[in-house]
């Protein structure tokens, strides 16, 4: 049933990539089937962007630096000169700061400074010193979600793991943690774009944005005066010896580590669990063969990919698939589309925690490659084991799963189990 194929009309498809639609966000795949028989390459009046889906030409636009994030380097040489510099004087501009300095918006070679000087913290040699401390906060979450009648599986264990791992990797105290969670959220929605882009969520934006920044200027303050044993203190001390980083880029960067944390590995823990629970013969076979669980976390990743999606912007008229995308035009590439490509993977709609090779693209390719994936996957393995461990025998409460509202990110906001 979840991937009947059917028809989508225009409207359909513009109305995917506007305001939350729930018939569809609950259940992509039908749509995704469609995109990826019909109009792999399709562009979308109303919106003026293309939508891209098939796993060959996402992985092309992703790898392929005429694919841009900067607007001004899509655009042509002469309007790159003409370029008036962006006006600061806007309520936006607290927002603006923090994405301007994000690498993941931004192109060579300020992405190349700003992803060099914080890659050193997700080497392998960084994930094996990480690892016993993850392991104690997974078995503690696990032991505490076992106190509960009616456990809530997202709310209890898949959130709150990843963010105190970002959280205790800068440094932020404990007791602050919970102020990110809105701020957060926010920007996983500012992130999402297009949605609904009232006063009130402008002025919500606005705020987080202010709020986090005056948050992390002081707490820098602070480990300049006192450094410690965390990511905050290493980089203010790379600062001081190559002046690379400047203090708004520092702040940004944490804003992105942590929006990375919150939003991403939640939904590979919380999703991979549905899965298996949705297919318990597969859950049978993990238990009996724990190897297979860094393949399960792979699998997990392809068949609910946590991030649905990103974009680009062409940088030169591009020929994609028997179309022409335009120089300047948004192209938006379905990540979770195409990893369910028949072209790529067989019987992409099975769920099969042994499947190999599983080359999928849920951290993207290309230069943006997810920076944090060493840390998503030992993060998703480590989960795993505490939930096999702890049960053996977990079944889902729901009657249905309960989808968060964000086209961008994919995962629920509440899983309860028995
Ligand atoms: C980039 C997915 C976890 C940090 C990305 C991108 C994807 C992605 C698809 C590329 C976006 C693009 O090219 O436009 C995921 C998924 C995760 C996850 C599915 C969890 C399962 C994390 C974690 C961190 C992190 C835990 C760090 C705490 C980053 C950063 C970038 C990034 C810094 C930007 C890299 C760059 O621009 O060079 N992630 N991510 N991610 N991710 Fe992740």
């Amino acid at each position: 049933m979840q991937n009947q194929s059917r028809t989508f009309e225009i409207s359909e498809i513009a109305s995917w990539f506007g305001p939350y639609n729930v018939q569809v966000h609950d259940n992509p795949y039908p749509f995704y089937t469609y995109l990826l028989e019909q109009e792999p390459v399709r562009y979308l009046e109303w919106h003026n962007m293309w939508v891209v889906s098939r796993y060959e030409d996402v992985n092309r636009v992703l790898k392929d630096p005429l694919f841009v994030r900067e607007n001004r380097n899509a655009m042509p040489q002469q309007q790159q000169e003409e370029q008036p510099p962006q006006s600061q004087n806007t309520p936006w501009e607290p927002v603006n700061n923090l994405l301007d300095n994000w690498m993941l918006l931004r192109d060579a070679p300020t992405h190349t400074r700003l992803r060099g000087l914080v890659s050193h913290s997700f080497t392998p040699r960084s994930m094996e010193r990480l690892k016993q401390n993850i392991r104690s906060i997974a078995e503690h979450l696990a032991e505490r979600m076992a106190e509960e009648e009616q456990p809530d599986l997202i709310q209890s264990f898949a959130f709150p793991l990843p963010v105190i791992v970002i959280a205790e990797m800068l440094g932020v105290p404990p007791e602050d943690r919970e102020m990110f969670k809105e701020w957060s959220h926010t920007f996983a929605r500012i992130l999402e774009g297009g949605g609904d882009q009232t006063p009130d969520f402008a002025e919500q934006s606005i705020r987080a944005a202010v709020e986090i920044t005056a948050y992390f200027r002081s707490l820098i303050a602070e480990r300049k005066v006192s450094p410690r044993e965390d990511m905050i203190s290493d980089l203010l001390a790379a600062k001081e010896q190559t002046d690379a980083l400047t203090e708004q880029e520092l702040i940004a960067t944490c804003v992105l580590l942590l929006v990375a944390g919150h939003e991403t590995t939640v939904n590979l823990i919380g999703n991979t669990m549905l899965a298996l629970l949705n297919h318990p013969e597969q859950y049978a076979r993990l238990l009996e063969n724990p190897t297979l669980i860094p393949s399960a976390v792979e699998e997990g990743l392809r068949y609910e990919s946590p991030v649905q999606m990103t974009s680009r912007l062409a940088s030169v008229d591009y020929e994609l698939g028997g179309q022409t995308i335009r120089q300047g035009q948004v192209v938006q590439v379905m990540l979770g589309a195409a990893n369910r490509d028949p072209a790529q993977f067989s019987n992409p709609n099975q769920f099969d925690i042994g499947r190999t090779p599983n080359r999928h693209l849920a951290f993207a390719s290309g230069a943006h490659f997810c920076l944090g994936a060493p840390l998503a996957r030992l993060e998703g393995e480590i989960a795993l084991t505490a939930m096999l461990k702890h049960y053996p025998q977990m079944h889902l409460a729901d009657a249905a799963p309960n989808w968060r509202h964000n086209v961008l990110f994919r995962g629920m906001g509440t899983m309860h189990v028995r």
